[in-house]
């Protein structure tokens, strides 16, 4: 296998002169920047909506495994809360404007916001675990389509993906099934 590359240092240092002000988004950017904006505003509604979930569960967790349960719950939440603060800091590098627009948040969020009334755990815990299932294949789908094209997001996406693998985890070793 013979190896072409050849990188063009002279065509590149003319190129990224030209649009200074875009920061770290040069010509070899391999997408669409609204599209990926778009699309993490998106990730940052849905982690939004986990952290409210939890937040919701860990309060209102009963029953004789309350404090295990509802420690889990509070430690998941504050990871929720810092995938949105990640995916907002890439959104910025971008040049767009984070959405936290609670207004748009429900619809945006690709999980659900769910309140048990009666506090009951098991149904609490599959709640969860069905939100981080749901996370784990949209952001999975998000990770294959940045690809090659932006890698500093994929990485991003990565970090949190394996986050939310975790807590995939922990919630199946908390149900015992
Ligand atoms: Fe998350
Ligand atoms: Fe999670």
């Amino acid at each position: 296998m013979t190896d072409d590359f050849v990188l063009d240092v002279t065509r590149i240092r003319d190129e990224v002169r030209k649009r200074m002000e875009a920061g770290p988004v040069t010509g070899t950017y391999g997408l669409d920047k609204e599209r990926v904006i778009a699309v993490l505003n998106d990730v940052i509604a849905t982690e939004v909506v986990c952290w409210l979930r939890y937040t919701r569960h860990a309060i209102a967790a009963i029953g004789i495994d309350r404090a295990q349960v509802s420690a889990e719950f509070t430690e998941h939440a504050k990871e929720e809360m810092d995938h949105a603060l990640r995916a907002a800091e890439r959104v910025s590098q971008l040049g767009g404007d984070p959405d936290f627009d609670p207004k748009t948040l429900e619809q945006r969020a690709h999980t659900d916001y769910t309140t048990p009334s009666d506090g009951d755990l098991d149904r609490m815990l599959k709640d969860n675990l069905f939100a981080e299932r749901i996370v784990i294949s949209t952001y999975q789908e998000i990770i294959r389509w940045l690809g090659e094209h932006d890698p500093t997001t994929r990485r991003v996406m990565e970090s949190i993906l394996e986050e939310e693998e975790e807590h995939a985890d922990d919630l199946v070793d908390l149900l015992g099934i």
